[in-house]
């Protein structure tokens, strides 16, 4: 650890063990198979943050009939307390969801903004049904009532990394879930 981000992530505590978000892949996948009953799947894994937790639930639905597809999406803010935020498309999808049933995976649902976006989106282009799930629900600053069909665990109210989550593009390969120490203000 060489600078004071790593230090705060190393000092944050640790949220989820790799063995609680091995169970929660598990959980979603079993509830995905019962509810679909050997109907052909789209799932679509929202770009970054979700790649470990789609690699995972595809290989946890091991020889169920899957497509995978990929899209990007980028959420910012305009407001000076938040409101007003945007998602922009940054990478479609190579498929036509047309026609299919589309399970998106998020790793994580925050104030639902992006989720709400994806799921107008893909409802717009003629699929038979469109569902979602996310590794993580985090519920406190939610500002739409958006919610994952499938969630996996209840996120605290605190900026987490690893499993694919990042702060400035860094940590989404830490295995489990940790939290990043708060800053110390600078104001004694
Ligand atoms: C994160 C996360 C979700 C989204 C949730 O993505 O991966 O996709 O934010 O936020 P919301 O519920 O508050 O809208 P981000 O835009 O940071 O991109 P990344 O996945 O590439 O990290």
């Amino acid at each position: 650890m060489t600078n004071a981000i790593d230090g705060r992530v190393a000092s944050g505590k640790q949220v989820f063990t790799e063995g609680d978000i091995a169970a929660a892949v598990v959980r979603i996948a079993a509830a995905v198979r019962a509810d679909y009953a050997g109907e052909e799947l789209m799932m679509v894994g929202v770009l970054k943050g979700a790649v470990l937790f789609a690699g995972d639930l595809m290989r946890a639905l091991g020889d169920y009939p899957l497509i995978v597809d990929f899209i990007a999406v980028n959420s910012y803010n305009t407001g000076r307390d938040g409101s007003g935020g945007q998602v922009r498309l940054l990478k479609d999808l190579d498929i036509d969801p047309a026609g299919r049933h589309i399970l998106l995976v998020e790793d994580i649902v925050d104030e639902g903004l992006t989720l709400e976006y994806l799921l107008t989106n893909l409802r717009s282009r003629g699929p038979l049904s469109v569902r979602s799930c996310a590794l993580l629900n985090k519920a406190y600053h939610r500002k739409n009532s958006v919610a994952a069909d499938y969630v996996g665990l209840e996120a605290p109210d605190a900026f987490l990394v690893g499993y694919g989550l990042d702060f400035q593009e860094r940590f989404r390969n830490i295995p489990h879930i940790r939290q990043l120490q708060p800053a110390r203000s600078s104001v004694p």
